[in-house]
């Protein structure tokens, strides 16, 4: 039976977005010969009525080594929370929801692919209590979504994070000096942690594990003493010290929610009194997102948007996508929200301790 799909990119993009959207439209044409269109910017842009795309074979063709979301993706609003103005400058919430649910049915949708991370699983899986035909595909570079081994993003954001790491290497030889690099991660520490040991770092901070900087100190005074000068620390946006608080670099507001950021300098002021050595900070931010996918992410999207499709064959609203050992798989969203974090005992923890890596 012929069926009308559309497709969706919500929350931040991620590298590999695009070439989900490419392996929807050619499984849905050539295994289905089902038509395909893509909503612009997430949620926003099917509760907002913006028009949709049609997208054909010709369209998809150029988009596997793309970074970005060609759909455009919008990182915050919900129809379950959209924000209104009110004459008097305050901002309120509307749940205009069945807006949504409406404009599926207008516009002849029989299902939708999304892909996002936790919120937008979060609030496809509320639409799919109210009857919405939703299945969904696993984003975001911080992989820390539960259910599924790993997220498309996270394998271009730690070559990307590496790739400095290695740079950094050269001009801390070179000045004898201790350089830290704060990557992006959110509450989980698998960028840091990933790139960290395959950067050589000296030492990681990852929020899972509340750091003590005189740990940290004594490791590369101890690397000073054995005749190396030079150092690398990986800090993850979310660290925060024993006891101390995340840092945020833009607080909550009406146009964006609170934005981590700010640890890595503050780690940074803290071992330049402490080391006797010149310290410098870089803040690797939104490089981590950007770019063409790496082969990795482009195989892993591609597997993921072709089994979307498959699952709207077999009907799995309310899935997602998700890769358990070698396994293609559907897990419920309600599981896939929940969040996956470092385990602090764990084996890969354990394997960075044996090669001298601190954690604070
Ligand atoms: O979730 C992906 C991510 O890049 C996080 O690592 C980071 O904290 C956040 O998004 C940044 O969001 P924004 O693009 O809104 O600044």
């Amino acid at each position: 039976m012929s069926k009308r799909i559309g497709i969706l990119t919500g929350g931040g993009d991620a590298p590999g977005l695009n070439a989900v959207i490419r392996a929807v439209v050619l499984t849905a044409g050539n295994c289905y010969g089902w038509e395909v269109v893509g909503i612009l910017q997430g949620f926003d842009g099917l509760y907002h009525g913006l028009p949709v795309v049609p997208l054909i074979e010709t369209s998809v063709r150029e988009l596997l080594a793309r970074g970005g979301t060609v759909l455009g993706a919008a990182n915050r609003g919900s129809p379950f929370a959209h924000p209104i103005q009110r004459p008097d400058g305050t901002i309120e919430y509307e749940d205009v929801s069945h807006e949504a649910i409406n404009r599926m049915t207008d516009l002849g949708l029989d299902a939708l692919i999304v892909a996002g991370g936790d919120g937008t699983m979060s609030i496809a899986h509320k639409l799919v209590r109210m009857g919405a035909r939703i299945v969904g595909v696993p984003k975001t570079i911080d992989n820390d979504l539960g259910s599924t081994d790993v997220t498309f993003g996270f394998d271009t954001a730690i070559h990307t994070a590496t790739e400095s790491l290695d740079k950094l290497q050269t001009t801390a030889e070179s000045h004898h000096r201790v350089m830290v690099l704060e990557v992006m991660g959110r509450d989980s520490g698998w960028i840091a942690l990933h790139a960290g040991v395959a950067g050589g770092a000296d030492a990681i901070l990852i929020p899972e594990i509340p750091f003590n900087i005189d740990v940290v100190c004594n490791k590369i005074r101890q690397i000073q003493s054995a005749g190396r000068h030079h150092s690398l620390v990986v800090v993850s946006e979310g660290a925060a010290s024993i006891g101390g608080k995340q840092e945020f670099y833009i607080k909550e507001s009406s146009q964006s929610g609170a934005r981590l950021g700010g640890i890595g300098h503050i780690v940074g002021n803290l071992l330049a009194e402490c080391v006797g050595a010149e310290v410098r900070v870089t803040v690797l931010g939104h490089v981590q997102r950007g770019g063409s996918p790496t082969p990795h992410d482009r195989w892993l999207a591609t597997q993921f948007g072709s089994e979307a499709v498959h699952l709207v064959a077999q009907e799995k609203w309310g899935y997602m996508v998700a890769l358990q050992g070698t396994e293609m798989t559907a897990i419920t969203m309600e599981d896939a929200v929940k969040m996956k974090f470092v385990d602090p005992q764990g084996q890969a923890i354990r394997m960075a301790r044996d090669l001298g890596i601190v954690f604070g």
